[in-house]
């Protein structure tokens, strides 16, 4: 069983929306997977799986809430992916999922107020991670400035750190399709629908291999 984490330092960064996007993924190609949600204020992947059900979007995908990856390893079998949705902080429980993470995803935006703790915090879970995880950033909710997209990479390079090769961007035409339980990849708009599915092919490939 693989365990893919989305974890970060500030709120809103997408965290959310990319585990759903990655489960629906994992989903499609018949993988086994499970979205544990650690959020246990928001419930963002709990409430988004229901919704999901309630409009009779497939594949289901299966939301549970967890407290600690104890409770999860005792209470989950037979799975080939968790992916796993954190609060909007990191705490000792992102750093205890992380250490047990095989990939650990960092959403970010391209600002340094937003790199700069995002890159804090790769490097405090770099030190305690198993050996053979791994830190991706992911440039998330971007806008379309070349420019600024290439900086971010440059500083994230220089950091040490792997960042995705594809970027979630930012377009409000996503919003309506997430509020009705969709992922980005089941966009109304063939241009969103395309963007999800090439940055869904980055995080599947590091998720399972
Ligand atoms: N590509 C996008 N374009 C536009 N809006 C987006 C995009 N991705 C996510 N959003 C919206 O941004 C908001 C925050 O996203 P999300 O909930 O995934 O972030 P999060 O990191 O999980 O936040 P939190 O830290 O509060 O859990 C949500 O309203 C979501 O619908
Ligand atoms: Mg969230």
């Amino acid at each position: 069983m693989k365990i893919a984490s989305f974890v970060g330092q500030k709120g809103g960064v997408g965290k959310s929306t990319l585990a759903r996007l990655l489960a629906v993924a994992a989903a499609r190609q018949e993988y086994k997977v499970l979205l544990a949600d650690f959020d246990l204020e928001q419930l963002s992947c709990v409430e988004w799986s229901a919704v999901r059900l309630r409009n009779g979007i497939a594949p289901d995908i299966e939301a549970r809430v967890f407290n600690s990856l104890k409770n999860l390893r005792k209470k989950v079998s037979n799975l080939d992916l968790v992916v796993v949705d954190t609060r909007g902080l990191a705490d000792e429980l992102t750093k205890e999922i992380s250490q047990e993470s095989d990939v650990v995803f960092l959403p970010t935006g391209t600002s340094m107020d937003d790199l700069r703790p995002t890159l804090a915090l790769a490097r405090k879970l770099s030190k305690s991670r198993k050996i053979s995880s791994k830190i991706v950033l992911i440039l998330s909710k971007v806008g379309r400035s070349e420019r600024l997209l290439q900086t971010a990479r440059d500083i994230i390079g220089e950091a040490g750190f792997e960042v995705l090769d594809n970027v979630w961007p930012e377009r409000d035409g996503f919003q309506a399709d997430l509020d009705i339980g969709k992922a980005g990849s089941e966009a109304h708009n063939p241009y969103l629908r395309e963007a999800a599915a090439m940055i869904e092919a980055d995080l599947l490939r590091l998720a399972i291999g």
